[in-house]
């Protein structure tokens, strides 16, 4: 190891002992002959001072610069009083320095890490790295990882299996565009990335894994906003022989957990319930922020039911579905999808809205062929079409399903919401402009004459 200590880690407990540290130059001030430098890293921030001798030292400290990166080795001190910091944990003490390494130099920095309010968000995503360094940003996704690991550890103790699915698949319908991918072996063929795992968790539940759960990137190419990125991440969770009340408890206990766990905060449970319709007559939406009686008032759960399993849409005159297709309708309303009362057709589904933002969102799913043919019938989708789309997940229900229910949540919204971040790009380590574009790496990029000929596609520039 190149040090004995982190910067976060020294206290009155070290006083003389001698140490050494890495870091980052968070800053560096000239008090005279004496030099002060601020040392910093994913831990924590160290003072550290240079004193007038030895003068060959004190002049290379003068060569420092912030975002340098150092070792020092030296002696704990106590600092002098009235100089301490009370608010960082390293403030009792500072580091009398008898050597000093540069182990890499920085270039003059683009933006001053502490003062990036008027930075473009262009030079700040093309500089992600810098941005990162920030401590409060380094703090978000330290938690971003709690939280993960929170959930993982819940799900584990519920006897849940955590199992991955392809990303290199075929069409999802979540309702998005698809992002394709050229198949070199496949001329003229495409993979679609997922939309989400939807159809592979189910096709889990035929095969008896009974609890599966998946922290997993989904992929769709939509209209950019704040809250949606063409890539994110949804903890997926899908469940055998088990109703829509049962997914409600465990998403409670779920998040109850970690947030006490992880946040130290006590959130009242059950979540306040209210159907679609309810709603939409008395807030005309279908994600209200209801502040009225809210006990759990910084953070406020809703979870809204009974969707309508079908809506119109006008411009191409046909039914389609609110959530997806394999949504199953409310017992109650079979009657109606045979009668063709189709906007009164209610599903089992469920959304999880916090603060007024959609979180998550889940259904009981159809198992019985005959009623998914029906649905599929007043989609429009033919057999043979749903065939095609997917096939697979029908087949396998042939050869033996279980009731099964299941949910996702979209954790970059959850995460954003909870560190208080304007956009779900400040929780995600490299995430893509409104345009979706990584300034970062340049993506989406050109690729080479030779790259499309072996994927045997010629462009429309090409083709001209
Ligand atoms: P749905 O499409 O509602 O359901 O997605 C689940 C949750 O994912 C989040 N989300 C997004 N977050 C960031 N950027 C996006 N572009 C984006 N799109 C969605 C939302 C949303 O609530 N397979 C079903 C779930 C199921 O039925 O089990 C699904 O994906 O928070």
């Amino acid at each position: 190891m190149l040090r004995t200590h982190t910067c976060g880690q020294l206290n009155e407990n070290n006083l003389e002992e001698k140490v050494t540290l890495v870091g980052w130059v968070s800053s560096r001030r000239d008090h005279g002959k004496i030099i002060f430098v601020d040392l910093r890293d994913r831990y924590g921030i160290t003072q550290l001072i240079f004193l007038p001798k030895p003068e060959e030292l004190n002049k290379k400290a003068k060569k420092i610069r912030s975002e340098d990166v150092v070792k020092i080795e030296g002696v704990v001190n106590k600092r002098p009083s009235k100089t301490e910091n009370p608010n960082i944990s390293t403030g009792l003490i500072e580091i009398c320095v008898e050597r000093l390494t540069f182990l890499s130099q920085s270039d003059e920095l683009p933006f001053e890490l502490d003062q990036d309010k008027e930075v473009s968000e262009e030079l700040k995503l093309q500089h992600r790295y810098l941005y990162l360094r920030k401590p409060e940003i380094t703090k978000k996704f330290i938690l971003r990882h709690k939280l993960n690991q929170g959930l993982r550890d819940f799900l584990n103790k519920k006897d849940f299996l955590e199992v991955e699915t392809p990303i290199l698949t075929k069409s999802t319908p979540e309702g998005a565009r698809d992002f394709l991918v050229p198949s070199r072996l496949q001329p003229a063929k495409f993979y679609a990335l997922p939309q989400s795992p939807q159809l592979f968790k189910q096709i889990l539940m035929v095969s008896g894994l009974d609890k599966y759960y998946q922290i997993v990137r989904c992929f769709r190419d939509e209209d950019l906003r704040k809250d949606r990125q063409p890539e994110f991440t949804q903890l997926d969770i899908e469940a055998s022989f088990l109703e829509e009340d049962d997914i409600l408890e465990l998403t409670e206990k779920m998040l109850a957990d970690i947030f006490l766990d992880v946040l130290g905060i006590k959130l009242k449970v059950p979540f306040p319930k209210i159907s679609y319709q309810e709603s939409m007559e008395k807030y005309n939406s279908d994600k209200p922020d209801i502040k009225e009686g809210a006990t759990s008032s910084e953070y406020r759960f809703l979870w809204v039911t009974d969707f309508p399993l079908f809506e119109y849409n006008q411009e191409d005159k046909r039914w389609q579905s609110l959530h997806h297709p394999f949504t199953a309708p409310n017992k109650e309303d079979i009657d109606k999808l045979k009668n063709k009362d189709l906007s009164r057709v209610r599903s089992r589904s469920y959304d999880l809205v916090l603060n007024g933002q959609e979180i998550g969102s889940g259904s009981v799913r159809i198992h019985s062929t005959d009623i998914q043919e029906k649905v599929f019938e007043i989609l429009g989708i033919s057999g043979e079409e749903a065939k095609e789309k997917f096939g697979f997940l029908l087949r396998s229900f042939k050869f033996g399903v279980p009731p099964h229910a299941g949910i996702a949540f979209g954790l970059d919204r959850l995460y954003a919401i909870i560190t208080k971040s304007d956009s779900i790009r400040d929780i995600i380590a490299f995430p893509k402009t409104q345009r979706g574009i990584s300034p970062l790496t340049g993506a989406p990029a050109v690729v080479s004459r030779d790259q499309l000929d072996e994927l045997n596609i010629k462009t429309k520039e090409q083709e001209s």
